[in-house]
């Protein structure tokens, strides 16, 4: 059964609906919103038929949570975020056909039918069971209101739906030392009644359809992750909360319960499918209903269960709907060695990135889909963004079209010449471009965006190379005739260009085509991308294009150092915040103080201490006598540093023998942000060695 569907009719293709609990950042964009652009794009530009939909994840703890710590409601919280996140996609050229969100009627009704038919069909059990309870905020703990350690990787950050760290689905009972990220108490247990999701009863089809069906074309870190849940044992699921914040549980008996968010959000899509028909004239249902219609999934890792698994199984039970093609799922994008992170606001915003790099959305697209995490997990580095930039956009693509429309402009005033006789240089060359529609859109249809991106590259690389041997800047110092042609080639590479990189790099695609004026018949409108091969030419001898503009420009390093000395600020924040407080110590009386003899001293000799890291021995002079201590601040300052300085002495330490050398006292030393160790001083102004602290 299943394997993929060959000649589709049509393309329903859904993005991960991302949770309006903040912005979104890099790691959304290269992991689901960028992929799934890239081949809604390309299937349009083939012709084919395509509902690409999306919309905003609204309930769940997630948006409790942050409307907690916002000191807001959820209502508020979700128009903020949808607004910022819907302008975001807007803004970096994600063509979806809809953007809809979960709170609107038409996905409240969807999702309660969903749950009706399926509560009427007997596809749920109703189990009353023993659930965490917060006994000081009086309230039901599932998912994200209770964090404890992964029965399963030892994570000790779980929350109670699901570990993000190993990707399992986890029951909140299953947490080990789980505490309530509401108000940190110890949970309780209580009974309440739920409706659960007997996934074992899908067992027997989702080993079908999976595990003998899709072997073969789903990537292997998806078909792997569900192999090892079905190997598991699959167990019921609830899919109702005690949460106020939600779509009600829509049967007897529901009051006071929502629908769980991963019941509802998948079905997100449906909606959204709905809301577009529904504006755009058209029928809803061939997308959802019709097994010529090929479903795909873009998500990121941490999603895999929801869609391969649970949805599935909920559009199986409900009956009627088609199921996934494909679900390719990508591994996680970390940011310069560190995962990303929302709460540590260890991101690359995408609305804060357009400030410091305004117009420049398809560099970043760029860069994520070259780097994209598609089989393993991935580093975005500041560093490799410019290399990307510098030496791949600017030098290679931008270089070539720069070079071609300059030379045009240069020579016939922006009109593309008659060839002569073609040479067999470009012959080849005519014939290698036409093999590059069927290169790149065999890694799109194999969800290889990366490959994809990259053979786009070496199509300008041809372009690039075809020039620099060409040399026509001296062939028209002896012969005019030739360079027509050369010209000709190369026009008709930069014009394949333009068709081939709008699903990469749609906004430098728009431009390209506006310079070589190409909205008319000839191309853009006219030529698609089977055009690249089977056309004989693309743009023809005659046409005018416009004046050259520059597509990129280079980065340079200041840039890349400030974006770099954010994030180290960043860093420091969180260190400050989530420094450990040592806690007091025990209470000692005014008698056991006053036996220290603390004193203000000066050090006026250091050096290091032989074959020891970390220690310097000091002469100090406490006012009383210069004297021998050694001290523990070997990494933190160098001899020549800490002479002259005054310090604070703790004179009436015992002394004790380091390495050989007897110290006889202690300098008070304290840790500053950076980890570094620096001087208790007092405010030594006008105060002498040997003055006593108490
Ligand atoms: O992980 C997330 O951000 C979820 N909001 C994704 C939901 S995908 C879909 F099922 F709606
Ligand atoms: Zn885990």
């Amino acid at each position: 059964m299943s394997e993929s569907l060959k000649n589709p009719a049509r393309y329903t293709i859904t993005a991960a609906l991302p949770y309006t609990n903040g912005p979104i950042h890099i790691g959304h964009l290269a992991g689901v919103y960028v992929p799934a652009d890239i081949y809604s794009r390309y299937l349009r530009l083939i012709g084919k038929d395509v509902a690409f939909v999306c919309g905003s994840d609204e309930h769940g703890v997630a948006i409790s949570m942050k409307a907690k710590k916002e000191g807001i409601s959820p209502k508020e919280v979700i128009d903020k975020y949808h607004t910022i996140i819907k302008k975001s996609f807007e803004d970096f050229g994600i063509t979806f056909d809809n953007y809809s969100r979960t709170s609107a009627e038409i996905h409240h009704e969807t999702a309660s039918e969903f749950f009706k038919t399926m509560y009427e069909q007997g596809d749920f059990i109703e189990e009353t069971t023993e659930q965490l309870y917060d006994p000081e905020a009086h309230q039901f703990l599932a998912d994200r209101f209770v964090i404890g350690t992964c029965p399963k990787c030892g994570n000790e950050e779980a929350y109670g739906d699901q570990c993000e760290n190993c990707g399992s689905t986890l029951n909140a009972t299953d947490l080990i030392s789980p505490k309530s990220t509401i108000s940190g108490a110890v949970p309780t247990v209580k009974e309440t009644k739920h409706w659960f999701l007997p996934l074992d009863r899908h067992e027997a089809f989702l080993k079908e359809w999976i595990l003998d069906g899709h072997k073969n074309d789903w990537k292997p870190n998806v078909y792997g992750q569900c192999k090892s849940w079905i190997d598991d044992g699959l167990k019921p699921r609830a899919v109702t909360r005690d949460l106020d914040w939600g779509i009600p549980v829509p049967v007897p008996g529901g009051e006071g319960k929502v629908l769980y968010v991963w019941f509802d959000a998948p079905i997100g899509y449906i909606s959204s499918t709905k809301e577009w028909a529904a504006r755009e004239g058209k029928d809803w249902e061939p997308y959802w209903k019709d097994e010529n219609t090929k479903l795909v999934h873009f998500i990121g890792k941490d999603n895999i269960v929801f869609h391969c698994i649970i949805f599935p199984s909920i559009l199986k039970a409900h009956g009627g709907y088609i199921l996934p093609d494909n679900v390719p799922a990508n591994e996680f994008l970390n940011l310069e060695g560190n995962k990303l992170s929302t709460s540590k606001n260890w991101a690359v915003w995408l609305h804060e990135y357009l400030i410091d790099f305004p117009n420049m959305q398809d560099v970043l697209r760029y860069t994520l889909t070259a780097n994209a995490p598609e089989s393993k997990d991935n580093d975005f580095t500041w560093k490799d963004f410019q290399a990307r930039n510098n030496n791949e956009l600017v030098a290679v693509f931008g270089n070539f079209i720069n070079r071609v429309v300059v030379l045009s402009n240069k020579y016939y005033e922006g009109i593309i010449p008659v060839p002569n006789q073609f040479s067999e240089i470009d012959l080849e060359t005519l014939a290698e471009l036409k093999k590059y529609p069927e290169i790149i859109s065999s890694s799109i249809e194999r969800y290889r965006f990366r490959e994809a991106g990259q053979e786009l590259m070496n199509l300008a690389r041809l372009g690039n190379k075809y020039l620099a041997d060409e040399e026509p800047w001296k062939v028209i110092k002896q012969d005019e005739e030739r360079v027509k042609t050369i010209m000709f080639v190369a026009l008709q590479i930069a014009s394949a260009l333009a068709i081939l990189s709008e699903p990469f790099l749609p906004f430098t695609s728009d431009k390209l085509k506006q310079i070589l004026n190409n909205s008319s018949s000839n191309t853009a409108s006219g030529a698609n991308w089977n055009d690249v091969s089977s056309k004989e030419i693309l743009i023809p001898s005659g046409h005018k294009i416009g004046q050259a503009e520059l597509l990129f420009s280079k980065v340079e390093d200041e840039t890349i150092q400030a974006q770099l000395d954010k994030l180290q600020a960043t860093k420091k924040a969180n260190e400050m915040a989530n420094k450990e407080v040592t806690p007091q110590k025990d209470t000692i009386t005014f008698e056991d103080f006053s036996k220290l003899d603390i004193r203000v001293g000066t050090i006026i000799e250091a050096e290091k201490m032989p074959k020891a890291k970390k220690l310097l021995v000091l002469k100090v002079d406490t006012g009383l006598d210069v004297r021998t201590i050694v001290s523990g601040i070997a990494e933190s300052f160098t001899p020549e540093e800490v002479v002259g300085k005054k310090v604070t002495v703790l004179v009436n330490l015992a002394p004790r023998a380091l390495r050989g050398v007897d110290s006889e006292g202690m300098i008070l030393m304290t840790e500053n942000a950076d980890g570094k160790l620096v001087f208790v001083n007092p405010d030594t102004e006008g105060v002498s060695n040997g003055e006593t602290i108490n």
